[in-house]
């Protein structure tokens, strides 16, 4: 959902919402070939009318449904209280399977992913980045009868880099320290983004501008608006400043302090009191000229 996929959503297109090719399309390739974009379809997150209509519309031809659990992608909005609930119930009725995409949350937000903090488990799940701490590697993890059709050979999962060592040494080194962190080290980092949240929001306050941060731990996003709640990647783009946002990306990094595209902040382990003083000290200057 949302652009998990690549291309935008066809808001115009009620029955067949597929991803289109658009100048507005922020992954547009050319060589694309257009029956490969018809496969699938693109609606828009948080919106459990929009996939029931398409459930109804196309539920015989769905496999699964991939969406992240929070819209880490689309400007770190939280999910409506029970839209999830309400998305597996839906997926169950059609027979379609749900995966979360916890390529940003896994392992970052939680031990257990961002799906323990909601309480939804998905039948499959996708993850990658902080997994391995920084080095290439990807996994999907979920049901036990879906897994049974690789053991069977009834799936194959061949690849070049399957399995490569130097990266599942780090991936497993990544995990056993998440691990024997416990939730000590969750909650340190947790500590430090509150810090650096509020820091934001009263530097942007001081210097007369509106910040709302949206996001889960160990990642959100900084908007310049006073609108709260916001729910969709629309409402976000329809209400938030983008103008000061590329500004103050801009002062950061003049101040060598590295935003992440699309006003995101990543908040690692490895953070100190004094990295977040300093951010909080640039982002004071930084708002004072934009
Ligand atoms: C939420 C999300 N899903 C999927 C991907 C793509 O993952 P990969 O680079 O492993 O294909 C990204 C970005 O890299 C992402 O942010």
């Amino acid at each position: 959902m949302d652009n998990v996929i690549g291309g935008v959503v066809n808001s115009a297109a009620n029955d067949l919402p597929y991803p289109l090719i658009s100048d507005s399309d922020p992954f547009y390739t050319e060589g694309r070939a257009e029956h490969t974009l018809e496969e699938s379809f693109l609606i828009p997150w948080n919106d459990i009318g929009a996939l029931r209509t398409l459930l109804e519309n196309h539920g015989n031809k769905i496999a699964v449904l991939i969406m992240e659990v929070f819209n880490s992608n689309g400007g770190g909005a939280s999910p409506r209280p029970g839209y999830l609930e309400a998305v597996q119930q839906l997926c169950k009725q059609y027979g379609v399977l749900l995966c979360f995409d916890e390529i940003i949350t896994g392992f970052r937000t939680a031990i257990g992913g961002a799906q323990s903090i909601v309480g939804v488990t998905p039948d499959l799940t996708i993850f990658g980045k902080a997994i391995a701490g920084g080095m290439p590697l990807a996994a999907i993890a979920g049901r036990k009868d879906i897994f049974d059709l690789f053991r069977q050979n009834k799936v194959i999962g061949a690849g070049t880099f399957n399995a490569f060592p130097v990266s599942m040494a780090a991936g497993l080194a990544t995990i056993r320290m998440l691990e024997n962190g416990g939730l000590e080290l969750y909650a340190r980092r947790n500590n430090l983004q509150a810090k650096l949240e509020s820091g934001l929001r009263k530097a942007a306050h001081a210097a007369g501008h509106d910040l709302v941060t949206l996001g889960l731990p160990g990642n959100f996003c900084t908007h310049f608006t006073a609108r709260e709640p916001m729910w969709t990647s629309a409402e976000i783009s329809a209400n938030a400043d983008a103008g000061k946002a590329m500004r103050f990306r801009q002062g950061l990094r003049e101040q060598g302090v590295l935003q992440g595209l699309g006003s995101r902040w990543f908040v690692s382990f490895a953070l100190t009191d004094e990295d977040v003083e300093a951010t909080v000290d640039a982002a004071a200057r930084a708002m004072e000229r934009i």
